[in-house]
């Protein structure tokens, strides 16, 4: 199976994993820089709460460290951004150009598409992540998916000692900012991926591993014709009732009501998932969730916020 790398916002090369044939990616990373806070937290705590995806793939990719910042001038200067929404979560006026053939780049034994700044590795094999063997304690394992500057993370992971959050992120100035406060909190009970998470779970993550899935305001792209680039859809859904456990369930939180309403729907058509009803036990789940960053931009602007809570069917059993 053919891994791949995609261009940094800093002009770094950072080694994504497997290619999964899947050319709609759910995020575009923006060109950014890190604050000298961030890359220290990088620097000085990846290597105590970061998960390296197919670390084992390094022997082969020598250039490739096991840090998420990985410093490719030869690659990384070539590429031009392509610009995209981002960790902005708003497409309103910014360009979609990932799906444009914007040239392809020899970069030694690999290729570089300056479209969807990929490149491929033919040469790579894959090592499933079992991620209960991340953490010292045994406890239930939640996933946020898209945790942005990881503050809700670290909300919960203070409030809940007896839980265990694996935090999944692409965006690397988000990944040094969460590291510098589960660091300062001296959390035990975190660990970061910095990875696509449509990728991690399709080839990485062990099946039946995860308690539960958080997605809290994931970007809406709001233009129909970005629609297929939402995080949550039909596909996704199978694959996460794979990943869950049993008595999983997902807490998916919008402000935006159109995507909020579509995955009500694409749930109730779902073979192995149900909403949970109006109730106590939904009110609990729901006041889990800490307010987050994007949750107070979509307020500002008036949006209504909606909180779904996804289960597995009762008459579940694959
Ligand atoms: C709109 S932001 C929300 C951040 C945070 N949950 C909040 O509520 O403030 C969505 C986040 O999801 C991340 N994201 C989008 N697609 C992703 C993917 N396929 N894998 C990992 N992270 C992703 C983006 O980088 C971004 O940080």
């Amino acid at each position: 199976m053919g891994g791949f790398f995609v261009i940094d916002e800093t002009t770094h090369l950072f080694y994504m994993g497997q290619l999964s044939g899947r050319s709609i990616r759910t995020f575009v990373l923006r060109q950014g820089r890190l604050t000298e806070g961030q890359q220290r937290s990088l620097d000085m705590y990846w290597g105590q709460f970061g998960i390296d995806v197919n670390a084992g793939a390094e022997d082969a990719l020598p250039e490739v460290a096991s840090k998420p910042v990985v410093d490719s001038a030869k690659a990384g200067s070539a590429i031009t951004d392509t610009g995209g929404n981002g960790i902005g979560g708003n497409d309103t006026g910014s360009k979609d150009t990932g799906s444009k053939e914007t040239g392809v780049i020899d970069a030694g034994n690999k290729t570089v598409d300056a479209a969807v700044r990929v490149v491929r590795d033919e040469s790579l094999t894959v090592e499933r992540i079992d991620p209960h063997a991340q953490f010292n304690q045994q406890h239930p394992l939640w996933m946020e998916i898209g945790i942005g500057n990881g503050d809700a993370l670290v909300h919960m992971a203070s409030h809940s000692p007896a839980v265990n959050f694996l935090g999944v992120e692409v965006h690397l100035p988000g990944i040094g900012h969460a590291l510098g406060e589960i660091a300062e909190a001296e959390l035990s009970n975190v660990r970061l991926i910095r990875y696509d998470v449509v990728d991690l779970i399709e080839h990485y993550l062990q099946p039946a591993s995860v308690d539960r899935v958080l997605i809290f305001f994931p970007d809406p792209w709001h233009k129909t014709r970005h629609h297929k680039r939402r995080l949550v859809n039909t596909r996704f859904l199978d694959m996460l009732a794979r990943l869950l456990t049993p008595a999983g369930m997902i807490h998916f939180a919008s402000d935006w009501v159109p995507y909020a309403e579509q995955v009500q729907q694409m749930v109730t058509e779902h073979p192995r998932f149900e909403l949970m009803p109006a109730g106590d036990e939904l009110n609990s789940v729901v006041q889990l969730r800490p307010e987050t960053h994007f949750e107070r931009r979509g307020l500002k602007l008036g949006h209504r916020v909606t909180d779904l809570v996804i289960r597995k069917r009762v008459d579940d059993s694959n």
